[in-house]
């Protein structure tokens, strides 16, 4: 019998020699008491959170709580079932209709992850004779989407504007091109030139879809994201989300104003195939949405942590994913995957937690620690986290 499973032999060693080497396993945390949006108990510790995704804090939100409690007694714990047949509830029609006031579009198409979003709308729309072109970075669930639709796959290195148009114009005449972005690019932190990206495809005759799945309820005058901010939302064909960041809940999403779009709940397959968002996780998305609409102070004070921890970060030596503050990711980026793990435990040790990311998720190879900040973090929470990166990275010898 050959073992399927020896493929992953590289992986198991490498796991098993950051074990070895006497750090706490960075990818096997847990947090045993979560007690807001940015402090956790970790290893009976008291933990400050700048690792999660929970950039407008709406995890604790008492309208948000209140409103998925309401729904688990009024409908129960969930559908079991496709939203094609038994698995829509009035909550999911009512929180399709908070995106569409969100976003101020035609429609909304809910699914039970952003994964399934991406995968599903990708492989729906883009398929064997199409093209996708796609900056090099995208999120694993762009690339799977892209598979699963068997379209030819044509990828441009990232944030290139030059690259992206050479590679449209490539494109056999009268072919259909799909081209694929992200507002905010997760790992660095850093945002795409929609702009002209948006304006180069649609010249060359393409449809795009962005995944604005870290600009969300941050970005953009009213949170709609990075085509928002740079004035080009209309021209976007296709806009992705996910409430697993700051709706705070889980699930995804795609809003458009295209006329046909709505002939998509029929023909996409992960949407068909698969159960419906529980009854109080949709209503927890809809109260969340509708209050990221008046969010406008919140998004000041993220913007205002953004840069107060970029600037503090920089000051104590550390090498960093962008030259400016671009969203509310930060990233630092480590030498090497052991002076990463050293570092990232010897913050948990102070009582920071913040993401430990490694190839193939990382560009270029790097090992990052990434920091993502809530609205909800204080003045005086990235003092504290300044003071704890100073003293790991002393420590372990990342800074002098
Ligand atoms: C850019 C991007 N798109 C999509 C997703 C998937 O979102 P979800 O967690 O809802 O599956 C993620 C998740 O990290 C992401 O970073």
């Amino acid at each position: 019998m050959t073992d399927l499973l020896s493929k992953f032999d590289d992986t198991i060693a490498l796991r098993q020699g950051l074990i070895d080497s006497g750090v706490t396993d960075p990818f096997n945390l847990v947090m045993e008491t979560v007690e807001s949006p940015t402090v956790a108990i970790c290893n009976g510790k008291r933990t400050i959170l700048l690792g999660t995704y929970n950039y407008m804090g709406m995890t604790f939100d008492p309208d948000v709580v209140a409103a998925g409690k309401k729904a688990l007694d009024e409908f129960g714990s969930g559908t079991t079932g496709s939203r094609v047949l038994n698995g829509t509830y009035v909550g999911h029609k009512a929180c399709e209709e908070a995106l569409k006031d969100f976003y101020g579009m035609d429609h909304a198409m809910v699914f039970s992850t952003g994964y399934q979003a991406n995968l599903g709308i990708i492989s729906t729309i883009a398929g064997k004779d199409d093209y996708i072109i796609l900056d090099i970075d995208s999120h694993a669930s762009i690339y799977d989407g892209c598979a699963m639709g068997n379209a030819q796959i044509v990828p441009f290195r990232h944030n290139d504007i030059e690259a992206l148009e050479k590679r449209l114009k490539r494109v056999p005449e009268g072919a259909g091109k799909l081209v694929v972005l992200e507002g905010v690019y997760s790992m660095l932190g850093d945002i795409a030139p929609l702009k002209e990206m948006v304006a180069i495809s649609k010249a060359n005759g393409a449809m795009v879809l962005v995944d604005e799945a870290h600009s969300m309820g941050f970005i953009g005058e009213n949170g709609r994201g990075v085509a928002e901010a740079q004035g080009i939302i209309e021209d976007v064909d296709f806009i992705i989300g996910t409430f697993s960041k700051s709706v705070g809940t889980v699930g995804g999403f795609c809003v458009s104003n295209h006329p046909k779009f709505e002939i998509l709940r029929l023909v996409c397959r992960p949407y068909v195939f698969t159960a419906s968002l529980p009854p109080s996780v949709v209503a927890t998305a809809a109260t969340s949405i509708r209050k990221l609409m008046d969010s406008a102070d919140k998004r000041a004070h993220l913007w205002e942590n953004s840069k107060r921890l970029h600037a503090g970060l920089r000051q104590l030596g550390f090498q960093l994913g962008t030259d400016e503050p671009q969203s509310a990711i930060i990233a630092v980026i480590m030498p090497d995957l052991e002076k990463g793990a050293a570092m990232w435990e010897a913050l948990l040790h102070e009582g920071l937690y913040v993401n430990l990311a490694r190839p193939p998720a990382t560009p270029a190879n790097m090992t990052l620690l990434r920091c993502s900040l809530c609205a909800l973090h204080t003045e005086e929470q990235v003092g504290e986290i300044l003071g704890m990166f100073a003293a790991a990275g002393r420590a372990t010898g990342c800074i002098s």
